[in-house]
């Protein structure tokens, strides 16, 4: 396989996005139109890693994210219908990667991107929800587990034994 590259994602990837969805995420299930909403509303924060040019199977991993308020986690496989502006910080949803590209240094780009768009739009952090014993490497890129409110806690606990509230002040 050619090397993938990260670049915006489009409406003609999803189909791929969803499918590396249900191998990186195989406890939390996401319906395809979830993805589609956030693509809709927050274009800019939508990423695929994919060879050019190449038909299906081309996505091998992708990245959204979504303006949403600091101690707040979007509920799972919902819509959300807006977004808020772009100050409130933003809200890592997803990373993930096909296993074919895992252990390539494909994750780091894509963060240290998105933090270059989240500073020019005045975010001022990022946020998000580890899941699958990932808290070491979100560590990796910068984040930290934030304490949690009991209401939090309760929203965590949602996501499966082991998730964990984190953030990236930038
Ligand atoms: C999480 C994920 C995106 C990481 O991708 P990856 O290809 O393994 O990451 P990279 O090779 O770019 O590694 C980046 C760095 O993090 C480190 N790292 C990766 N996984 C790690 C882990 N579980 N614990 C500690 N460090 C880790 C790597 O050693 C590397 O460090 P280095 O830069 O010093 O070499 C990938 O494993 C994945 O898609 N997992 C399934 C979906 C998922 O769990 N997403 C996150 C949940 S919120």
């Amino acid at each position: 396989m050619d090397w993938p590259e990260w670049r915006q994602m489009q409406t003609a990837d999803i189909a791929g996005v969803v499918t590396v969805a249900a191998t990186a995420f195989r406890d939390h299930f996401e319906d395809r139109v979830c993805f589609e909403e956030r693509l809709a509303l927050y274009p800019q924060g939508c990423f695929v890693l994919a060879v050019s040019g190449e038909v299906e199977p081309a996505v091998q991993g992708y990245l959204i994210a979504y303006p949403w308020p600091f101690e707040a986690i979007p509920p799972l496989n919902s819509l959300i219908g807006s977004v808020p502006p772009c100050e409130e910080g933003l809200y890592l949803h997803d990373l993930a990667l096909a296993p074919a590209v895992h252990g390539q240094g494909h994750a780091a780009p894509i963060v240290e991107r998105l933090a270059d768009h989240a500073r020019r739009c005045g975010a001022p952090r990022i946020t998000l929800v580890s899941v699958n014993g990932s808290v070491p490497f979100w560590q990796r890129m910068g984040f930290s587990v934030v304490p949690t409110s009991p209401v939090i806690g309760r929203k965590l606990a949602t996501y499966g034994p082991g998730a964990a509230y984190m953030a990236r002040v930038l």
